[in-house]
């Protein structure tokens, strides 16, 4: 049941989640009419004793510069009350559900149903305490329907154990379909776009497999370091803070088959198959790096082995990608900030032009910034001589929809979670897997067995990666850089 009293409570509303992500989010859809002021009851919930208008003050600069329009703020602090308490404690929990039910009652929806909504953005060591509260004082109580769900999002633990004992704790309180584990990524305008471009598309279909495409790369670089993140970087590193879920996510949505319908269930059965093909990952296949200076941090121990950087070549073992590697990139001060999915395909048989040719034809699907989808592809230069030159189909976003603004990934998927989609989040047999594929290799970093390699700060990362890329089979073009159209 999709209608009726709406309340959505957001756990470690003085944290920098809530403040940064949730509440402006909350905000967008409140502008854009999806959150109804005589239906929907925001409460945010932590242990500083503050009133709600200090919770209204703290949160309000995030507001008005995350939207471009100031209107509605304060209409919008209105719907925003807030409840102290701790976090393994039945007190607070308490009062939590009579302001909750109190407001329920007020609200006196015709249906009379009640929907809550629990946005956990606090860290995962206190998922099971706050869940078992929950679920002991502030279930949904109505006769009439409606639901309860919570919200969570990484990191669920630090390996394959410590996730599965999360899960266990976390499932036996709740049922999946109550749990929405949030991966940002899946909010994205080009990756949900993914599946569209690659079923609704006839030209791509025979070409998405082995036979065509030559090598794969999922790259995220940040130009800035962890800024003021070091204590709880320094305990995950890159592969667990981006690729084991960011990055991973996107290789699924790239590799999978075709899901038998459009339901959440079909679509996620094919990334779990996608993520039980995987190979072990070979030491020598992977690149770990640290930028210098990274230790200054005061919150990170100066014998840090923690990657900043990992560059790593994933393989699947299925009828569609055998020996086509996956390379997965990632790293923070780096020399640019963009995160993007780069399909190469292989070279043309028998080719005529090869001693004129720059390059292959690669697909690059640009998440961020300046979205935009670019195929590469070899011409003829314009004018009087047979010469060929690099160019491009280019679809950017900013110029072919001008009158469209994209949604930030957490507005999309709160509006999922009241909405009741599970597509895009992760599914707690998809969070096994994936830690599966990446826990041995985690290990070894944590024992010290494999080191990550100093590079610059503001670089492109160790040169080594780049050999490891190339060894995979990458072609870098040379001389060819795609330029994002400006209006
Ligand atoms: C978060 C990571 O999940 O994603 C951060 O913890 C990272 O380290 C961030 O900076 C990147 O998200 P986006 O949406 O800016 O690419």
């Amino acid at each position: 049941n999709e209608t009726g009293c709406l309340s959505i409570i957001v756990l470690g509303a003085s944290g920098d989640l809530a403040k940064k992500k949730t509440f402006p989010a909350l905000f967008n859809l409140y502008r854009q009419g999806f959150l109804q002021s005589n239906e929907v009851h925001i409460f945010g919930y932590a242990r500083t004793k503050i009133s709600d208008d200090e919770l209204r003050n703290r949160i309000r600069g995030y507001l008005t510069e995350s939207a471009d329009a100031k209107e509605g703020v304060s209409e919008f602090l209105q719907l925003v009350k807030y409840v102290s308490g701790t976090y393994d404690e039945p007190e607070g929990f308490q009062a939590l559900d009579a302001a909750i039910a109190e407001h329920e009652i007020s609200t006196n929806t015709a249906e009379g149903t009640s929907r809550r909504l629990f946005y956990l953005a606090l860290p995962p060591s206190v998922y099971p305490p706050v869940c078992t509260m929950i679920k002991a004082h502030c279930m949904n109580k109505s006769d009439l329907g409606g639901w309860t769900r919570i919200v969570v999002e990484k990191p669920f633990g630090k390996d394959l154990e410590s996730s599965e004992e999360l899960s266990t704790q976390i499932g036996s309180l709740f049922d999946e379909p109550q749990i929405y584990r949030i991966d940002h990524y899946l909010g994205k305008e080009l990756v949900q776009n993914l599946l569209v471009l690659r079923f609704a598309n006839r030209m791509f279909v025979p070409l998405w497999n082995r036979d065509h495409i030559d090598n794969v790369q999922i790259v995220f670089r940040e130009d800035f370091g962890t800024d003021g993140r070091g204590g709880y970087f320094n305990e995950y590193g890159i592969i667990r803070d981006i690729i084991q879920n960011h990055l991973l996510q996107v290789l699924c949505l790239v590799a999978m088959e075709k899901p038998v319908s459009l339901k959440p269930e079909h679509i996620r059965d094919e990334k779990v198959k996608v993520l039980q093909s995987f190979l072990p990952i070979e030491d020598d296949e992977v690149v770990l790096g640290q930028y210098e200076g990274y230790t200054d941090d005061p919150t990170v121990p100066d014998n840090s082995n923690t990657p900043t950087f990992a560059t790593m070549v994933l393989r699947l073992h299925n009828g569609r990608w055998e020996g086509v590697p996956f390379i997965m990139k990632a790293g923070k001060a780096l020399n640019s900030k963009k995160a993007e999915i780069r399909i190469q395909f292989k070279d043309v048989p028998g080719d005529i032009f090869r001693s004129k040719k720059q390059g292959r034809n690669e697909f690059v699907i640009r998440l961020q910034p300046s979205e935009a989808m670019y195929m590469k592809l070899t011409v003829k230069q314009p004018g009087l001589e047979m010469q060929t030159v690099q160019s491009e189909l280019d679809l950017s976003y900013t110029q072919r929809y001008q009158a469209t603004v994209i949604p930030e990934a957490y507005e999309r998927l709160i509006l999922d979670t009241i909405r009741g989609d599970q597509q895009h989040f992760v599914r707690r047999d998809e969070l096994k897997v994936a830690w599966e594929i990446f826990t041995p290799l985690l290990h070894r970093i944590d024992n010290g067995e494999l080191k990550p390699i100093p590079y610059k700060a503001g670089s492109r990362g160790p040169e080594e990666a780049d050999a490891l890329l190339e060894r995979a089979g990458y072609v870098q073009t040379h001389g060819y850089i795609w330029i994002p159209p400006t209006l």
